[in-house]
């Protein structure tokens, strides 16, 4: 269905002929998002397919296959990153105009794999850049709070400034950044992307992140599990709601360009805690809700070269970007939901 608000005006820009008026519809877009059954692309895949009116076509691979909505509400097509045929051959027969790039090996996955990391992160992202380069697609491939390293400021971390990740994961990530840049200034290809930070849902777990014991926290809590925390107290990260990270997601790729100054990729942020802040909040709707920490090296080294809290500024300024959810409204939703979801009535 066509919503007569998402009707608008289009007015060439090089013309004086000022009769030359469109009237285009801004829902009809033909989107593929690549891994769609993974934390984010699960989520973003309903979400664009309940607002754009073209073909959102759930890229996977094998072993990962779409099931129940996401398979029945739209079309699915098997699409490995590192197969540019694939992606290719995908594109035209949907006649695609926009990418979500998705594919990646999360932090603590790819400190263990650092080689496939690569393939998937930049090889990958290579094949998605040279086909929306020849088929004039948009793209959106997220960056990270880890595509920092310990030689950037830790609080309130600019939006440009030392780049130095020591982790596989912000190696691709810092990468992805300038080649996507590089795409947009040589090529002219429609490359943006957000900087998300920890990505807390109740819907598809993360897997293999440093981040992830945010939303592990709220599995054991709401199931009446005593949670063992591989972070150490007091180390700070940006976290955001899943809802707030979608929005994000969708809301850079409608921004004006003529605003952006800025593409890959702008620091976005909503909350910033450590384990014992989380748990505290939690405790405040599940009293008898208990925590112990048995830190794990590899996470925890990995947290600490991650910065505390990043400065969002430019994407306020250039696109508006404004987070809805702070941890107490998250955590009252995140409650709420997993009860639900396992079925636990209080
Ligand atoms: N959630 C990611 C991770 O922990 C960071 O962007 O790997």
């Amino acid at each position: 269905m066509h919503n007569y608000e998402n009707w608008c005006i289009f007015v060439p820009r090089f013309t004086d002929i000022n009769l030359n008026i469109f009237l285009y519809d801004r829902t009809m877009k033909n989107i593929l998002i690549i891994g769609s059954t993974g934390q984010i692309g699960s989520e973003l895949t309903m979400k664009l397919r309940g607002i754009y009116t073209g073909n959102v076509v759930a890229g996977y691979i094998p072993g990962a296959e779409p099931k129940g909505e996401l398979l029945e509400s739209g079309p699915s097509e098997i699409v490995d990153i590192t197969n540019a045929a694939q992606i290719g051959a995908v594109v035209d027969k949907y006649n695609i105009d926009t990418i979500y790039n998705l594919a990646a090996l999360l932090s603590a996955v790819a400190e263990n794999k650092p080689q496939l990391a690569w393939h998937i992160g930049i090889d990958g992202l290579m094949n998605v850049l040279e086909v929306s380069r020849e088929k004039h697609c948009a793209v959106f491939t997220p960056s990270s709070i880890g595509s920092f390293g310990p030689n950037a400021p830790k609080d309130g971390t600019p939006q440009d400034t030392i780049q130095q990740p020591r982790t596989m994961y912000g190696v691709t990530k810092v990468t992805g950044e300038l080649l996507s840049n590089y795409y947009a200034l040589k090529f002219g290809v429609d490359t943006r992307s957000v900087r998300f930070p920890g990505l807390i849902s109740y819907v598809t777990p993360p897997g293999g992140g440093t981040t992830d014991y945010a939303v592990d926290i709220y599995y054991s809590a709401v199931q009446g599990k005593k949670f063992v925390c591989p972070i150490a107290a007091g180390t700070l990260m940006d976290m955001m709601y899943m809802p707030d990270a979608l929005r994000a997601a969708i809301e850079i790729m409608e921004a004006d360009p003529t605003r952006l100054e800025h593409r890959n990729s702008f620091n976005i942020a909503s909350m910033s805690f450590d384990p014992e802040c989380i748990y505290q909040k939690i405790k405040e709707y599940i009293p008898e809700f208990e925590m112990e920490y048995q830190v794990d090296p590899l996470r925890q080294g990995i947290a600490d070269s991650w910065p505390n809290k990043l400065d969002d500024t430019c994407a306020r300024m250039e696109w508006d970007w404004k987070p809805e959810y702070d941890l107490d409204a998250m955590t009252k939703d995140m409650i709420e939901k997993l009860r639900i979801k396992f079925g636990i009535n209080k």
